[in-house]
C-alpha cells in the first residue's frame, strides 16, 4: 500500500509507518499545492493530510486510487466529506487524544487575556517597563466569574473542568442538548438553550464548536454585541466561527475587554485589524502542540491506516 504523508509528523510515527508501508514523507515540510494534492489522488492508496491541506472536491476529483483519507487532527472542515463519500473514499480523524492539550491552551489564552500577559511581555521586551506600581496593567479576576462554553463536547467539558476546579469559575454552556447529568452535577453547569442567553450571562465566552458551513460567522456583530460589556472571547475551535472585523470593532470600542485566539479563517494569515490591537492574544494554532499529544495523534492516524490495510472497520471513521 502506498501512503502519502503531506507534512512532517513526529519522527517515531513516521518510522512506524515506514516499517509497515511504502510511505512518501514530506522531508522539507513545505505545504503541497492543490495541483500536487490532486495528482496524489492517482498515485497513492492512502492520503494523510492535516488542517493545512485543503482537500476540496477538485482535489478529490484528481484521481481514483486513494481509498482512505486518514486526517492528522480531530477537526475535518478542510476535507469535503460529501465529495469523499460520493467516490467511496473513507475518511478518519484523531478524536480524544488532543482534548487535554486543547483545553490547556484554551486556559492559556483565557489567563493571558484576563491578566494581560501578552501586553506585559511586549512592554517588557520593548524596554518600556518603568517599574512596579499599584495601577500597572490591571487585569480581571476569574474566581466566581461565569465561563460560557459554546459547544460542550469533549474539549468544552475539559476546559470547563479546568476553569471550575482550578480557578473557581462558574460554568454555563450552550449546545444542541443538555450534557450528561454526571457532568452537569460535577460542574454545577447551567444550560442555556439559546446562544444569545449564554452570551449575555457570561464573563468569558469560549468557543468549542466544529468549523464548517453550519457555524460560519456564528459570532457575528450581533452576537458580539449580545456579549456582556467588559467580557472576553476565547477561540480554540476554528477561525471561520468568528467575524474578525466585527471582533476587532468590539475590542476597539471597549465593549469586549479582550480576546484570545488560536485559529484564523485563512491560516497562516492573521487579520491586520487584530494585529493592530493590544487587547487580543494571538497564538499560531498551537491547540494540540505538545509532544505527547502530537505523538498520540500520529499513532491514532496510524491505527486507522492499519485497520484499513487489514480490511477491518476504522476506529475513527467520519465518512
Ligand atoms: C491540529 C486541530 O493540530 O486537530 C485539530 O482539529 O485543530 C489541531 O489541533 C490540526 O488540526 C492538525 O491537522
Amino acid at each position: 500500500m502506498r501512503i502519502l504523508v503531506t507534512r512532517a509528523w513526529p519522527e517515531p510515527v513516521e518510522r512506524a509507518l515506514a516499517e509497515r508501508f511504502d510511505v512518501v514523507l514530506n522531508r522539507s515540510d513545505q505545504p503541497m499545492d492543490q495541483a500536487e494534492l490532486a495528482r496524489a489522488m492517482d498515485e497513492f492508496d492512502v492520503l494523510c493530510p492535516t488542517v493545512s491541506d485543503r482537500i476540496d472536491a477538485e482535489v478529490i476529483a484528481g484521481g481514483n486510487r486513494v481509498k482512505l483519507i486518514a486526517n492528522y487532527g480531530v477537526g475535518f472542515d478542510h476535507i469535503d466529506l460529501e465529495a469523499a463519500r460520493a467516490k467511496g473514499i473513507a475518511v478518519s480523524n484523531t478524536p480524544g487524544v488532543l482534548t487535554d492539550a486543547t483545553a490547556d491552551l484554551g486556559m492559556t489564552l483565557l489567563l493571558m487575556a484576563a491578566r494581560r500577559a501578552g501586553e506585559g511581555e511586549r512592554e517588557l521586551r520593548a524596554g518600556k517597563w518603568s517599574g512596579w506600581r499599584p495601577t500597572h496593567l490591571i487585569g480581571s479576576s476569574l474566581k466566581g466569574k461565569v465561563l460560557g462554553l459554546v459547544g460542550f463536547g469533549r474539549i468544552g467539558i475539559a476546559m470547563a473542568q479546568r476553569a471550575h476546579h482550578g480557578f473557581g469559575m462558574r460554568i454555563a454552556y450552550h449546545g444542541r442538548r443538555e450534557a450528561e447529568p454526571a457532568v452537569v452535577e460535577e460542574l454545577g453547569a447551567a444550560y442555556y438553550p439559546s446562544l444569545e442567553g449564554l452570551l449575555g450571562a457570561s464573563d468569558v465566552v469560549s468557543l468549542h464548536v466544529p468549523g464548517g458551513a453550519e457555524t460560519a460567522r456564528l459570532m457575528d456583530a450581533g452576537r458580539l454585541a449580545a456579549m456582556k460589556p467588559g467580557s472576553f472571547l476565547i477561540n480554540t475551535a476554528r477561525g471561520s466561527v468568528i467575524d474578525h472585523e466585527a471582533l476587532a470593532a468590539a475590542l476597539r470600542s471597549g465593549h469586549l475587554a479582550g480576546a484570545g485566539l488560536d485559529v484564523y479563517p485563512q491560516e497562516p494569515q492573521v487579520p491586520e485589524s487584530l494585529l493592530a490591537l493590544e487587547n487580543v492574544v494571538l497564538l499560531p494554532h498551537l491547540g494540540s502542540a505538545d509532544a505527547d499529544t502530537r505523538m498520540a495523534m500520529g499513532m491514532k492516524a496510524l491505527a486507522n491506516v492499519e485497520a484499513f490495510a487489514r480490511g477491518e472497520p476504522l476506529p475513527d471513521r467520519i465518512a
